[in-house]
């Protein structure tokens, strides 16, 4: 006010009332103009976006719906010439970019799919299926992820379409049923494969994190259905794996897997089969179109030869780039394996656990035996020794004629406060702590020591390479052996702490097809026995001779006469 009370601010005054006047006119025009833009935009439904100016289309796509601002990006990528080639073939123009993708959008309703995976959290569970001819790989992959994702945590489960299919046809007949021509035999399929799917989703839905599709999924439309209806009606994310193989000696060692391994051919002649699974691969080839980036709008990992050359495509997400991360290192080949605990420790003998004692005296005639047995293995293959860097596995394994190399991650469980002590000594000091441990072994962890899971974590490098290694003797210990064959085997995370790993036995593992044949092979020395099985009563106010119930007998102090035969004594 005191400004309009002094002299020209009567300018001022008019300035301000043509600025308001000016500014209702602007918004009584624009809003028209808006208007009548909605109605244009339904009309051309997205076609218009082409010709119209930028900054028009970028003002009225962000107010539009998700489908027409992925239109937007798509557009205002192909205007830019360096990432033209992302979203149109080279040569093409905006235009004809903008007509395939509505095509595209009709035909094989893509776009709104990829939509969909931008809007999937990276925490949403996936989905994996293979996709490839008979004999790839494709079962050989699954598994091997599976292994891998359990063991990081991931809780993974394979569905193969092949089991399903057995569920419908008890007999698994003839290779006719593949026919693209069979009508009886594609709905068969069809069927399998749609129920292997449903329960990978259940399996997904019950809050895991990974299912893996093990079927063949050969053509364009399966892929574009399973991906559709993974990302838009389910809300999982979804990679394919597709598995090449141009290599004839891989092929032809994944043929004589499938004919040994596969439940298909148990019961036909080695001639019966070999003449079948030709023919059933025939009949795939026939059907077969493989991943095309171009026509598909799909996020997937090829992998060739085993695992010889692996390439991406719009591969995003944590899950996912691990899996590639794991696929890139990853070697498919026979396998066999040794593994075995040290020779007896003069810990062993008195019943201490953790430390870095010596050999006992039958100790080292186990690791003369185990020398004997592995170099003369060694005269057929050349082999390498992994040991711990504790001297009990360095000692064990110094008579074998091979490289050695002591690696830390193998070491024992560290106790912690309980490293040196007997199970009783345990009860006594730390009653509390050992009956937590038996209540839940997996995850107990020593106080400054260690538990089950931290082997597990840091065992995750060592198991990587071994899973590509040949004729590798493992000298380790009880709890580590315990958790590398409980990830060769598969086996149950909450079974790994009470594996059966005897002391002077050698565990050979020999790959046969995905899974691992086990021998245990005892060598002729005794030992104590140190595997404390879980007691019935793992209560805190237990007593101690419920916590000592399954104890493993042991000496109190070692006899000088170990070497003989000392049961009676025990
Ligand atoms: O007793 C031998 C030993 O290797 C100990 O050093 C180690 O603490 C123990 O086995 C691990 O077995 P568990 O987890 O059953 O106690």
């Amino acid at each position: 006010m005191a400004l309009l009370s002094s002299r020209g601010d009567w300018y001022i005054y008019f300035w301000l009332i043509y600025c308001k006047i000016y500014l209702a006119i602007v918004g009584v025009f624009s809003n028209h103009c808006r208007g009548t833009d909605k109605v244009h935009s339904v009309i051309t439904a997205g076609v218009s976006v082409v010709q119209s100016p930028g900054g028009l289309h970028r003002v009225r796509t962000r107010r539009r719906r998700p489908l027409q601002q992925h239109r937007s990006k798509l557009v205002a990528l192909a205007r830019r010439p360096s990432l033209r080639r992302i979203v149109m073939a080279p040569g093409a123009s905006a235009v004809h970019a903008m007509m395939e993708d509505k095509e595209k959008t009709l035909h094989r309703p893509l776009a709104s799919v990829s939509m969909h995976t931008r809007r999937i959290s990276q925490f949403a569970p996936l989905l994996i299926a293979l996709v490839g001819l008979p004999a790839r790989g494709k079962s050989q992959v699954a598994h091997r992820l599976s292994r891998h994702l359990n063991w990081n945590g991931e809780s993974t489960k394979v569905f193969d379409c092949s089991e399903y299919r057995r569920r419908h046809l008890a007999l698994y007949g003839r290779h006719d049923i593949f026919r693209a021509d069979n009508q009886q035999g594609s709905a068969v399929r069809r069927q399998s494969a749609r129920e292997a799917v449903q329960d990978a989703m259940l399996w997904l839905k019950e809050g895991n994190s990974v299912a893996i599709f093990d079927g063949t999924n050969i053509t364009r439309d399966q892929r574009r259905e399973l991906n559709e209806y993974c990302l838009s009606e389910m809300g999982f994310r979804i990679l394919f794996i597709e598995c090449v193989c141009e290599d004839q000696e891989l092929l032809e060692r994944n043929i004589i897997e499938i004919l040994h391994y596969s439940a298909d051919y148990k019961d036909m002649s080695e001639e019966e089969a070999v003449d079948d699974l030709r023919k059933k691969m025939e009949h795939y080839m026939r059907q077969y179109e493989p991943i095309d980036a171009e026509l598909e709008d799909i996020s997937f990992v090829r992998v060739e030869n085993m695992g010889e050359t692996v390439t991406a495509h719009k591969v995003a997400g944590q899950k996912e780039a691990g899996i590639l991360g794991y696929m890139s290192g990853m070697r498919v080949m026979p396998q066999t394996l040794y593994f075995t605990r040290h020779g007896e420790s003069e810990y062993n003998v008195v019943g201490r656990i953790g430390g870095d004692a010596s050999l006992s005296a039958r100790g080292q005639l186990y690791a003369q035996a185990l020398a004997e047995h592995v170099n003369a293995l060694a005269g057929r293959a050349p082999l390498c020794v992994w040991t711990s860097e504790l001297q009990r596995t360095k000692q064990t394994a110094a008579g074998i004629r091979a490289p050695k190399r002591p690696l830390r991650a193998l070491n024992e469980l560290d106790a912690g406060i309980c490293e040196g002590l007997t199970y009783e000594e345990m009860q006594e000091r730390f009653p509390q702590e050992f009956a937590w441990r038996d209540q839940d072994k997996l995850r107990y962890r020593y106080p400054w020591g260690e538990s089950y899971i931290d082997i597990m974590t840091r065992l995750r490098p060592v198991l990587s390479a071994l899973e590509d290694e040949h004729g590798v003797v493992v000298v380790g210990h009880q709890a580590v052996l315990r958790c590398m064959l409980g990830y060769f085997l598969d086996a149950k995370l909450d079974e790994l702490p009470y594996m059966t790993v005897p002391l002077h036995t050698i565990v050979k593992l020999t790959s046969c097809g995905y899974k691992y044949r086990v021998e245990m092979i005892k060598m002729p020395v005794d030992c104590v026995d140190t595997h404390r099985k879980q007691p019935m009563n793992c209560s805190i106010t237990r007593s101690a001779s419920d916590a000592l119930v399954t104890v493993p007998s042991h000496y109190d102090t070692l006899p000088s006469n170990l070497w003989q035969n000392t049961e009676a004594q025990l």
